[in-house]
């Protein structure tokens, strides 16, 4: 797969007066990259690059980001055209099989995630055992794992019918979240309906009551689907190289789902969304006083981030982030809410783009510093908020997996190292061992 994009460039490499000639890969967006995979083999030299920051470890023909102007596509399709143009589902159709469906794909697929919307009621009795203040993100990680106990055919036979095998999960992990919330306020469980759509289905499992039905509202179902497209792939970040990388040595697709889970709920990723409300109402709660967040940010002794701000790939903007940014005041408008977190929200937004630390470090809202507003005015939890994130990756975690899956270069992953500990030396026995031997 990598060949057909290998140009007649090369690159030169000069290693202790030996010359070597590497390949130059060009992308179908043109992205450049040197292939190393004879390096080693060739020189004896690894390459090292600590959290791999110009290391690609695959192509992929999902997710396009363009860091430099802000741009995102799936499949080909710009992001904007998708969350103003389609359903979540559809997107996910689309990421998994890299078309949007025909109506009858879009039909079978729509029955799919309906008739896999409920968990075996044995894995209910689940939710009893959790302690009360469960973080939700590890309930979601362990019902995900365990669901491979009761779809064993998913391990034997994992890409028996893909398109199972993603509706079971997209449809369950619903579920899942849904139950998760339930149980943490103590009510009664709402089960899926058949009437509804994927979105409408999560909401009234989350706000209906056997005392106080749940009106479901159009706008919201729409600006869930939006917010949900913009959260479903985003190429190689944290979580989805985890489900590559366990993916890697032939584990199901449940087990791999579950560590990008865990991937996702640091606070320097998904989990972001939840510290960005926390921040914003601290600072709601100090009067507005915004100024010790941004001094903590530039101060070099401090490790505090100013979360939902800052991006590996992104150094101009981020184009979720603005139009999620569009979608809060639509959501607000629509159930006549307003909320102070979004006018703070707006402001630090302001006081940064004119900061001199941020602007050199490239540092703009992500798509975590405005998606907490949207899931409060809905009436989501702050510790729900890494689960919706999960619930929106899901359909691009599986495509990266699938599309793993699929390919013939691929290798079990298994980077390498320099090593830098003590050399190689001597036992000394125990009963000579008088004084601490050296750590070095
Ligand atoms: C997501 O990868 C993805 O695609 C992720 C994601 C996805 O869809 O999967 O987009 C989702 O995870 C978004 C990011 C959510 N995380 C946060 O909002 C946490 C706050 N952000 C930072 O921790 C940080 O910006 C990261 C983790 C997002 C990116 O870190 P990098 O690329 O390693 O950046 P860096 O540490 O090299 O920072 C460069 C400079 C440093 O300053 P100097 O040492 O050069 O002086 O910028 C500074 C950093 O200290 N910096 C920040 C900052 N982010 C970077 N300073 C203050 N506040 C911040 N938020």
């Amino acid at each position: 797969m990598i060949d057909k994009f290998t140009t007649d460039k090369t690159a030169e490499l000069v290693i202790e007066g030996q010359k070597y000639s590497l390949p130059i890969i060009e992308g179908s967006e043109g992205e450049k990259a040197i292939d190393i995979r004879n390096l080693r083999q060739d020189t004896g030299y690894i390459t090292l690059d600590k959290g791999y920051m110009n290391t690609g470890s695959c192509t992929s023909g999902i997710t396009y980001l363009d860091g430099a102007k802000g741009i995102l596509s799936y499949r080909g399709y710009s992001i904007e055209d998708l969350a103003e143009n389609c359903s979540f589902v559809e997107v996910a159709y689309l990421l998994l099989h890299g078309h949007l469906p025909t109506d009858d794909e879009y039909q079978h697929f729509s029955y799919l995630l309906g008739r896999f919307a409920l968990i075996h009621e044995d894995m209910i009795h689940f939710f009893d055992h959790f302690p009360p203040n469960a973080a939700p993100m590890a309930i979601l990680s362990s019902m995900v794992n365990s669901l491979s106990n009761f779809y064993p055919e998913m391990t034997e036979n994992p890409l028996e019918d893909i398109d199972i095998m993603a509706t079971r999960l997209i449809s369950k992990v619903r579920t899942i979240a849904a139950f998760t919330y339930k149980k943490s306020m103590g009510s009664p469980l709402v089960y899926p309906r058949h009437d509804l759509s994927y979105c409408a289905n999560f909401l009234n499992m989350m706000f209906d009551s056997p005392v106080k039905p749940y009106a479901i509202n159009d706008d919201v179902v729409r600006a869930l689907n939006k917010i949900l497209i913009l959260h479903a792939d985003h190429e190689q970040n944290c979580s989805t190289s985890t489900v590559r990388l366990v993916g890697s040595a032939r584990v199901n697709l449940y087990a791999s789902i579950s560590a990008g889970i865990s991937a996702l709920w640091g606070p320097l990723h998904g989990g972001a969304n939840q510290a960005v409300v926390e921040m914003l109402e601290d600072i709601y709660e100090s009067d507005g006083d915004y100024q010790n967040y941004i001094n903590r940010a530039k101060d070099p002794s401090d490790p505090f981030r100013l979360v939902g701000f800052g991006h590996r790939v992104y150094k101009s903007h981020d184009p979720r982030s603005r139009i999620i940014k569009a979608a809060c005041d639509e959501v607000l408008d629509t159930l006549k809410v307003s909320d102070p977190l979004l006018d703070i929200a707006k402001e630090l937004e302001e006081v940064t783009l004119n900061d001199e630390f941020f602007i050199e470090r490239n540092l703009y809202p992500n798509v975590d510093f405005y998606s907490g507003i949207i899931y409060r005015a809905i009436g989501i939890p702050s510790n729900m908020f890494t689960v919706m994130f999960a619930l929106g990756r899901l359909p691009g975690w599986i495509a990266q997996w699938k599309e793993m899956w699929d390919d013939p270069d691929w290798r079990i992953g298994r980077p390498r190292q320099i090593y830098i500990g003590p050399k190689r030396r001597p036992l000394t026995p125990k009963e000579e061992r008088k004084k601490r031997e050296s750590d070095t």
